[in-house]
Formats: structure tokens, sequence, C-alpha cells
């Protein structure tokens, strides 16, 4: 099996990080004062032939930057493959459910309901019994490879597990259960910085997984920006591993996220017409599109926001009047800024303010004739009510705001076409 990813690449400063350097989680010219950076895996034109393995970390290992990570510190194909298949027997026997293919399925009361013909339709790609209840866990796990791979090959600083130093992500909703899930299941420390406002719901759930919760106040002394992601990178800087889904925290969350593109495409592949992903940070839509660009099909692909708060499609517009929207990660400030007024939606869980991931849902969106969807906040409603109305999935409002985007463009959707839209998060 051959390593495929051979680098990454800030797609903003063009600086260029070794598939062999260990905790490359973020461009060397990121600071505190300037995070717009984010890196992106060189992969080279090759012909996707993913092994048939129900865990999706083993059937498309050899397209994972992080086996090729593996492969370049010196660890054996054997011993990459029995990685993967250790800690994801670490999260079975856990929390009793581990990585495989989840289902992806044609709702045919739904496509009825939404005036499809019997030809084409809409296929729900369902994460919500995915580990941890939605698809985030997929973007750790490589993290967690990563980390476990370097530890394996004595990259790292610490020598025994118990001086591990701790994991740390700034989340108040199915990141920070994926990531605590996680490091449960492997015994890793890990600190989860939350909003004051945070559901005691979520709370208890994070005790249960021993997560230490760090309750972030903003502070007098604090600087514009969300004082949970301020808190997480002074952790970060006093020697805590950034554990989350936001690819400009750590870019190897954007390696596992790619593992529901290549399923979805897997299945129905070449006959798919339009993907709809709906973006918060923008890490899921950014996988999905670098997915696709690997195998090379090309389905429109549709980013989706809730109009109480879109800056991906302002982003969108931004790009295509400075120059385009294809590689416009140098224009950051002209394209990128977070959003003005109070982000709000049912679907809670993609009102990050700024997009982080930006620049490679652009990409995807551009190479695909595809273009962002910003949903109506009646379009969010009626996509929940439908999901539950015509389907059998426990689905969350965020979990279904991708079928939103989807309902604000039906008149702009031949009834034969085949619609992908993927339901990212259980109803909790
Ligand atoms: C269920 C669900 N779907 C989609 C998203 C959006 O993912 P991203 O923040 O990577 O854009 C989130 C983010 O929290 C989520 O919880
Ligand atoms: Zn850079």
């Amino acid at each position: 099996m051959s390593a495929a990813v051979t680098g990454l690449t800030c797609s903003v400063c063009g600086t260029h990080v070794g598939i062999d350097s260990p905790f490359s989680w973020k461009c060397p010219n990121a600071s505190d004062g300037d995070r717009k950076h984010v890196l992106r895996f060189d992969v080279p034109i090759e012909a996707f032939r993913p092994t048939d393995d129900v865990n999706p970390f083993l059937a498309y290992r050899s397209y994972l930057a992080v086996d090729a990570f593996g492969a370049a510190i010196g660890l054996e194909d054997a011993m990459r493959a029995s990685i993967i298949r250790e800690l994801d027997d670490a999260v079975k026997a856990a929390h009793g459910v581990g990585f495989t293919r989840t289902p992806m399925h044609r709702a045919d009361e739904l496509s009825e309901a939404l005036g499809f013909t019997a030809d084409g339709g809409i296929w729900i790609k369902d994460e919500t019994h995915n580990v941890a209840g939605s698809h985030k866990a997929r973007h750790l796990f490589t993290e967690l490879v990563h980390l476990v791979m370097a530890e394996r090959a004595g990259m790292t600083p610490w020598t025994s597990v118990d001086d591990r130093p701790v994991l740390a992500i700034a989340s108040c909703g199915n990141a920070a259960i994926a990531a605590s899930t996680l490091a449960a299941a492997v015994k890793w420390p890990i600190a989860v910085h939350v909003p004051t406002a945070t559901a005691p719901s979520l709370i208890e759930t994070l005790e249960s997984l021993n997560a230490d919760i760090r309750v972030c106040p903003r502070l007098d002394s604090d600087p514009a920006g969300d004082p949970c992601v301020l808190r997480f990178r002074e952790a970060v800087a006093a020697g805590a591993i950034p554990f989350g889904v936001q690819g400009t925290e750590n870019a190897w969350c954007l390696d596992g996220g790619q593992t529901i593109g290549w399923e979805i495409l897997k299945e129905i592949g070449h006959r798919v017409d339009r993907i709809f992903i709906q973006v918060g940070g923008g890490a899921f839509a950014s996988s999905v599109a670098s997915a696709m660009r690997l195998v090379g099909t090309h389905p429109k692909l549709h980013a989706v926001q809730a109009e109480g708060c879109a800056p991906l499609a302002r982003a969108w517009e931004h790009a295509m009047s400075s120059g385009g929207t294809r590689d416009a990660g140098a224009r950051w400030t002209e394209c990128m800024w977070a959003w003005e007024s109070e982000p709000h939606s049912l679907a809670d869980g993609i009102l990050d303010d700024e997009t982080y991931d930006w620049i490679g849902i652009l990409d995807g969106m551009s190479d695909t004739d595809g273009s962002p969807v910003v949903a109506s906040e009646d379009n969010v409603v009626r996509a929940f009510e439908m999901a539950h109305s015509h389907t059998d999935i426990d689905v969350s409002p965020t979990g279904s705001s991708g079928l939103a985007g989807l309902l604000q463009i039906r008149d702009a959707i031949g009834n034969d076409e085949r619609i992908v839209v993927v339901f990212s998060g259980v109803a909790r």
C-alpha cells in the first residue's frame, strides 16, 4: 500500500511542511495574533482504490495523510494498520460503538414529498449512530492516530503515557462530546473549554466522560473573540495539545473528515448531482471537498449556512469580486471576517461567527460549479420537521440543516437529480 500524501502547504502563505514533521497542527507562520493560516494536504493524483473494510480509517487508509505520516516516520504498514485497529477497539470497548461505515439510503418518503422522480431523489448519509452521535469523531480520530503514531515512533517529548500532555478543545457541542469520548477511550486527559451558558445536559455528558470542564467567562482583560477559544489557546501555549475540529488550530482534523466524503462517493459516486453540507467552522465541508477532489468526482458542492450567520456566502461574494473564488486564501482579510450581528438559528451548531476553513470550501464549490446557500430560518425549521415526519432518523436541527439548503433552492433543482444530504448529528 503506498502512502499518497506528500506534505502540507499553507493555503494562505504557501509555507510547506514535510509529511514527516510530528505535531504539524498549524502553519509555522500562524500566531496568536494571526490565525489566518490553514494547512492543506498535498495529494498527488492517483487512482482511487480503497479496500473493503467496514472501518473507514482502514478502508481509506492509504489516502489518509496520517498513514503517510506514519510511513514517513518509519512505522511499517502492519503497525500503522494495527494502531488504527487498536484505537478503534479501545473506542468500542469504552463506548460500545466503534468506527464503521455509516448508512446511506434514498429517503423515499422525503424524495416524494419534495417532488423528485423515482430516478432522482434525496440520499441521506446518516451520521447519528457514528461514534459520539455525530460526524465530529471522524475529524478527531486522525488527530489521535497522529499522536499515537508519533508516540510509537519515539518522536514525542514524553516517554510514558503517564506524562502525556493534556488534550484541549474549545467547544460547547458535538465536537466537545466527540473529543471527550475519544480521550476517555484511551484515558488521555482532556480539558474542555465551554461558555458560561452551556446546557447542564452537556456538562453532565462531559462529566460522565471524565473531561476537565473549564467554564470560560469573559474576563475584563480579554481582547475581542470567544473567551473559550482564548483560554483554549492559552492552554495550548502552556503545552496542551490542540484537539478540536477547526483546521486553523489543528489541520489534522481535515484528514479524517474526508472519510465521510469517500464513503458517499463510493456508494453512489458518479450518480450524484449535488451534495449539500451544513457549515459552521467549515472543517466538515472542507474535508468533503478535498475527498471529492481526490476521487475526481464532481457533484456540485453546496455549503449551507443559516440566514442568522452566513459569513461563508459573504466570503464567496467578496472572493468573486476580488480575483475569483478559487485560491482565495491570500485574500483572507478581504473575504472572511466575523459575522457582526449576534448569530442565531435553531441550527445552533453552525453558528460559528467565522468560517475558519473557508478556503477549501470555496475551492470545492468553484471546482464543481457549486455555490453557497443561505437557508432562511423558516427552511431550517421546516427541514428539521420534515426530517422527523418523513424519515425515522432522530436528527438534530443542526444535523438536518443541509436539507434546509436543498429546500432553499428546490426550484432550481431538476426533479430527476440525485442529491446527498448528511444528517450529521443526533438530537440530544
Ligand atoms: C451536527 C453538526 N453538523 C455540522 C456541523 C458543522 O461542522 P463544521 O463546524 O465543521 O462546519 C457541526 C458543528 O458543530 C455539527 O455539530
Ligand atoms: Zn501560512
